[in-house]
């Protein structure tokens, strides 16, 4: 399909792209509690591939088309910082890979890199495929009240393990560290709000339970730390790495404590519940479309018949692969990413001016007519090899792109098409009986369903 031309629409200020100087939608979407992604789309359908809106008299451009997507992760990457979220997230999150800035990032990037390799990604299928098999087994036929809160423990062992060679035990101690992770997310919206300073300082009940989070995860963390730094040796996961930290750019340099804790709570939140969203939504597709489980089924029954998959048979699941890819296309759990502009620079003869916010909104540009025929229709076949070699870039991007990419991307597809294999190979899932044929969603710092999962279960 060739690229649609730049849509620029005339603006009434010649200063602006086109869009909404008052009030903007996406706020008062917020405050009539109706879906900002329901807000972002109709801004781009109204307004076109260069929309601008103000806020708290800070200004807004949203980017909908991907010549201007490209531009904003590649060509002019060095004229951004971290979005506004990020960069207020540091109180709480410290200098990890998502909140830091050049030429932090690019160091700590490089040092944590090595645990995300290719090779590295295959030793962590066994782990997957063994997690996903444990799971799948621990569900019940009939109702099962909350998939959802099952995808976030799968993720949890997942990340835990592989990563920090972590064996969370019990179902209780996920749902306590599932708890803390939640309560402490719960501190980035808070960060967006105007005074977030001064909140953070009162006595409130929120900001109690996001305290008892972090004093939760700390201690686990630095325990960890403590752990090894006591028995030390490479356990070939990301904290051997961070530990013995050797930068061939500065042999010199080693982590503190604090830097190894700041980067492991970082990938610990941004690895979790972000494959759990997306597995839940995939499965929430799947459950709509039994034709789709019954192909998926027929593969992973042909692929690993009788014990858990591995790594050496994700290149064997193709379609699974693309019945991942849809679904994050659909419902990509990072569903708009921000910078703030430092430099000012043109985009379309347009100037953005220093600390104005800029938007690339995957859940916008994922569902555009002009680039998916049908965009609401949930249809793996858009991912065949064919199909895909012909799709322009930057029309679908769930994992951003340039040198803030997603690190943990090889590890989410490994996690997501042995997960949805396993899952179909073993149960039939159907939606509720009276359940909605839309499932609401909450855009939250990730795309979550917003009433979890409930679906009906049968085995195979
Ligand atoms: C389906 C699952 C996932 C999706 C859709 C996703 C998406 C993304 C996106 C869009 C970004 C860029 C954000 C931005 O530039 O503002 C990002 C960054 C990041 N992700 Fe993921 N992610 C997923 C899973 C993971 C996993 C499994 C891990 C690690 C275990 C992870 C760790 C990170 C980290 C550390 C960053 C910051 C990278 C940097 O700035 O250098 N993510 N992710």
């Amino acid at each position: 399909m060739p690229l649609a031309p730049l849509d620029i629409r005339p603006s009434r200020d010649p200063r602006y792209p086109a869009g909404s100087a008052f009030l903007p939608p996406l706020l008062s979407g917020m405050f009539r509690r109706i879906d900002a992604t329901e807000s972002i789309t109709r801004l781009a359908t109204r307004f076109g591939d260069l929309v601008h809106t103000t806020a708290f008299g800070r200004h807004i451009y949203q980017l909908n088309h991907p010549t201007l997507i490209e531009d904003f992760f590649l060509k002019d990457a060095a004229k951004h910082h971290r979005g506004m979220v990020m960069q207020r997230a540091r109180v709480i999150l410290g200098d990890g890979l998502l909140t830091s800035e050049e030429p932090t990032h690019m160091r700590q990037r490089r040092l944590a890199q090595p645990a995300f390799h290719r090779q590295r990604i295959a030793a962590y299928g066994e782990t997957i495929g063994r997690e996903a098999v444990r799971i799948s087994a621990s569900w019940q036929p009939g109702t099962t009240t909350d998939l959802h809160e099952s995808m976030l423990e799968l993720a949890l062992r997942i990340v835990g393990k592989c990563l920090f060679d972590l064996d969370v035990n019990s179902r209780d101690e996920v749902r306590r560290i599932s708890a803390a992770v939640d309560a402490f997310m719960g501190f980035l919206p808070l960060a967006l709000l105007p005074f977030s300073t001064q909140i953070q300082r009162l006595p409130l009940p929120a900001m109690r339970r996001i305290r008892r989070g972090q004093a939760e995860l700390d201690a686990l963390i630095y325990g960890m730390i403590r752990e090894r730094r006591a028995h030390p040796g490479d356990r070939g996961d990301l904290l051997s790495m961070l530990i013995e930290a050797a930068d061939p750019e500065d042999p010199s340099y080693t982590m503190s404590d604090q830097q190894i804790h700041d980067e492991c709570l970082t990938i610990l939140l941004a690895g979790h519940e972000t494959t759990a969203n997306a597995l839940s939504f995939a499965l929430w597709l799947m459950a709509q479309h039994p034709d789709v489980q019954q192909r998926l089924h027929a593969e992973a029954t042909a692929v690993f018949p009788g014990r858990a998959p591995n790594a050496a048979d994700y290149g064997n699941l193709p379609y699974a692969t693309q019945v991942f890819s849809e679904a994050l296309r659909l419902y990509p759990p990072v569903w708009v990413t921000a910078r703030t502009c430092v430099e000012p620079y043109e985009i379309a003869r347009f100037t953005i001016p220093r600390g104005a916010i800029l938007i690339a909104p995957q859940f916008v540009v994922h569902r555009d007519p002009r680039f998916f025929d049908e965009p609401l229709r949930f249809n793996p076949d858009r991912w065949t090899e064919a199909e895909r070699s012909q799709r322009p870039r930057y029309t679908f991007f769930p994992f951003a792109a340039g040198s803030r990419q997603c690190i943990g991307e090889g590890l989410a597809w490994m996690e997501g098409v042995l997960s949805l294999a396993t899952f179909a190979r073993d149960w039939q899932l159907t939606p509720t009986p009276g359940s909605p044929a839309k499932i609401a969603v909450n855009p939250a710092i990730s795309l979550r369903p917003k009433h979890g999962l409930a679906l009906s279960l049968s085995r195979h």
